[in-house]
């Protein structure tokens, strides 16, 4: 079920900036009304900002992280389960007016409340914790409780800061990720079994991590467990600034410490290969 178009993608985040400015690119037909103006507005500074910090292999631009072209890929059914907002970066950030309440950079998503039932082992050294602010993030879409398209600041905002505001709001819209074994409601995972639509319930974590990688604890010192490697920065693992490699959030294992969000590279939005366990063993002394 990985997606196809992993890494056949564009190569430079800069892309964003050229496909704002694309008015005749496919997937901006639905942002041919007065949004164009918006896009151009709010687009560049955060595609600015992208230059200077995303340096993956490859680029969120036409990824399953890509709201817009999962719109125009997804056929018309899909214009009508998530809001099109006309850019790509706005649905989980915003220049101005972002959360305050999360400590995930410039957030433009609601904070979800769980509350989470945690990963917990007799094998453990180290305890997981309530995840941390990047991994919330992650959960704004993934555990299922706050839609997809739901959003702080919409692109033209200034109307309403107070939130969650659904811009060009259809209320018909504002689709959660969750099971159609849960909800009945017309949720993504009514069409999304398999059948005609791709299986995408894998990508639903729900609330309850004890089936997950644990997240939100302290990296193990060797007196902790030997079994660990070290790595070269304790406070933020490996990556350091770039985005390359395993990362560590204030010292502890986030969702995003094994997953890089803007880059599709290595399928499902992983910072390194699976191959040859690289990316378990970066971590684990095995
Ligand atoms: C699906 C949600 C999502 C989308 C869409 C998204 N981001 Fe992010 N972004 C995140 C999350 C979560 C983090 C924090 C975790 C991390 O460090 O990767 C983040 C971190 C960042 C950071 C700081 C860390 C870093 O990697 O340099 C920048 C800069 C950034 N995003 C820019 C962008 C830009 C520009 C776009 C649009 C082209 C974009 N993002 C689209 C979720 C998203
Ligand atoms: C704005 C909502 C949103 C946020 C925030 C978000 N995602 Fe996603 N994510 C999606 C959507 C939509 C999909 C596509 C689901 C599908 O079709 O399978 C997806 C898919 C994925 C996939 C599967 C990709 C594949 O190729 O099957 C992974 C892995 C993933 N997200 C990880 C993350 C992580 C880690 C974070 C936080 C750092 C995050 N996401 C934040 C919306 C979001
Ligand atoms: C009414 C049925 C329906 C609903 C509800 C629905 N989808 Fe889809 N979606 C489809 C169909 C059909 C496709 C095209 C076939 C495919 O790629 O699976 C599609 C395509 C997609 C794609 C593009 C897949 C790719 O790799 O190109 C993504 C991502 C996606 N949907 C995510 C979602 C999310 C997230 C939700 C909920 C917010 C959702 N869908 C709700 C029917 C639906
Ligand atoms: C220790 C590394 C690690 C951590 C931490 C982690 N993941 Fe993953 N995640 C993976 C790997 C590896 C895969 C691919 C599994 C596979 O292909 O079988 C994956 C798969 C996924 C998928 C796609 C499921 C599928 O099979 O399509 C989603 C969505 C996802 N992770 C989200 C998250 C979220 C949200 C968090 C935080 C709550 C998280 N991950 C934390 C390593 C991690
Ligand atoms: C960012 C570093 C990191 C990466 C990458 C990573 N892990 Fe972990 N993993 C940890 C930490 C830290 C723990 C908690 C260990 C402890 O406290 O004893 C853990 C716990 C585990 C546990 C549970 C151990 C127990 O005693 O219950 C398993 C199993 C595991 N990891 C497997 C994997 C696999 C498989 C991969 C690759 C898909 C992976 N890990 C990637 C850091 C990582």
């Amino acid at each position: 079920m990985l997606d196809a178009r992993a890494g056949s993608i564009g190569t430079c985040p800069c892309r964003v900036r050229q496909w704002a400015s694309n008015s005749s690119d496919a997937r901006l037909k639905d942002s041919m009304t007065p949004k164009l103006t918006v896009l151009g507005a709010v687009a560049p500074g955060l595609a600015v900002l992208a230059i200077a910090s995303i340096s993956g292999a490859s680029s969120i631009v036409g990824s399953r992280h890509d709201i817009l072209s999962d719109l125009a890929n997804g056929n018309s059914i899909m214009r009508g389960t998530i809001n099109n907002y006309g850019e790509i970066c706005v649905y989980c950030h915003t220049p101005h007016s972002a959360s305050t309440s999360i400590d995930a950079p410039l957030w433009n998503r609601p904070t979800p409340s769980g509350p989470y039932t945690l990963y917990s082992s007799s094998t453990m050294d180290t305890a997981p914790g309530n995840p941390g602010g990047v991994s919330l993030a992650c959960l704004s879409c993934h555990d299922g409780t706050i839609a997809v398209d739901a959003v702080l600041n919409a692109p033209g905002g200034g109307a309403n800061l107070s939130g969650p505001w659904y811009g060009v709001s259809q209320a018909s819209k504002h689709y959660k990720m969750v099971d159609a074994t849960v909800h009945t409601g017309g949720e993504c995972g009514q069409c999304h079994t398999g059948s005609w639509g791709h299986d995408a319930r894998m990508s639903y974590l729900g609330t309850d991590l004890r089936d997950d990688h644990p997240i939100a604890m302290a990296y193990p010192t060797p007196a902790q467990d030997p079994d660990f490697n070290q790595p070269p920065d304790p406070d933020r693992g490996w990556g350091g600034q770039s985005s390359a490699d395993i990362k560590l959030y204030s010292g502890k294992v986030e969702c995003p410490s094994c997953h890089n969000v803007h880059d599709p590279a290595y399928a499902p939005f992983l910072r390194k290969p699976l191959a040859q366990s690289g990316l378990c063993l970066t971590c684990h002394v095995k």
